[in-house]
């Protein structure tokens, strides 16, 4: 993989962004970790170490992107990893934190892109992050579902478009260890009873994934499903 640039990850303050932060860290890359806030931002950075800084920038203020990002220089890898979760349903629908889940993950993620391209060479790459929810919805998954399926026509759409840089994305099942849902160990045992392993799905199952979308040359145009097999069940 190319070793000129940094490795971006946009909502690197926690979760599986922070460990994909971590990993590119400690093989000594240059990395830029973002959160809504910037001292959060820098609180992260420093606490993963090496040459990692932290930028504050909202996703669901697309206008500010371009001058969140001024100081980002040549970009190796991008890997768009944030969230807000929204728990909404059509029966209950919540406007306000619909458009701004939609904001984020759609129009948020494409503003990144079509800011840091003009920093990206031809051996570039780039990660999105969905998820499962887009076909294993859970009750107030319906934004959720939603952003995911777009993102799986995302990456279609700029595998062809920003060629020779390639993209990808990755949809996680439920990621057992992950913040979010280790406060939740219900759903975590019933998504992994529902695989054909029984196996739940781990961060560094998912940081490892990422890494080989990033780096592995033949891979292009892919939405992979990592959720150690759950959709078949
Ligand atoms: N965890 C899972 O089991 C799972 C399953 C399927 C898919 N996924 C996907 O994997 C990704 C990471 O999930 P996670 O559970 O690791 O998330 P997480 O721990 O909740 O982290 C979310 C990150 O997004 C940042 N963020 C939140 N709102 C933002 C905004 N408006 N603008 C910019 N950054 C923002 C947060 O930073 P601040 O709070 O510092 O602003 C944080 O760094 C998400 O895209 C999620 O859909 C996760």
């Amino acid at each position: 993989m190319t070793e000129t640039g940094s490795v971006v990850v946009i909502g690197g303050t926690s979760g599986l962004g922070r460990e994909v932060a971590r990993l590119y860290a400690e093989r000594g890359r240059d990395v830029v970790l973002s959160g809504r806030d910037k001292d959060r931002a820098q609180a992260a950075a420093s606490e993963i170490g090496g040459r990692t800084v932290g930028i504050g920038l909202d996703l669901a203020q697309p206008d500010d992107i371009a001058s969140d990002l001024a100081g980002v220089g040549q970009v190796a890898h991008l890997v768009l990893v944030a969230i807000e979760r929204d728990e909404n349903t059509a029966r209950d629908f919540d406007l306000a934190r619909a458009t701004r889940l939609v904001t984020l993950k759609l129009v948020g993620y494409t503003e990144v892109v079509h800011t840091l391209l003009p920093r990206m060479d031809a051996e570039s790459s780039i990660v999105l992050f969905g998820g499962m929810a887009m076909g294993r919805p859970y009750p107030g998954s319906t934004t959720v579902s939603t952003v995911n399926g777009g993102v799986t026509g995302l990456v279609h759409t700029l595998a062809v478009e920003l060629a020779p840089i390639r993209v990808n994305a990755i949809h996680p099942g439920i990621v057992g260890d992950s913040p979010y849902w280790a406060e939740r160990p219900q759903a975590v045992e019933r998504a992994r009873s529902r695989t054909p392993g029984e196996r739940m799905v781990r961060m560094q199952d998912i940081v490892e994934a990422t890494a080989f979308l990033l780096e592995n040359g033949s891979v292009n145009g892919v939405n992979l499903r990592a959720d150690a097999g759950w959709m078949l069940m």
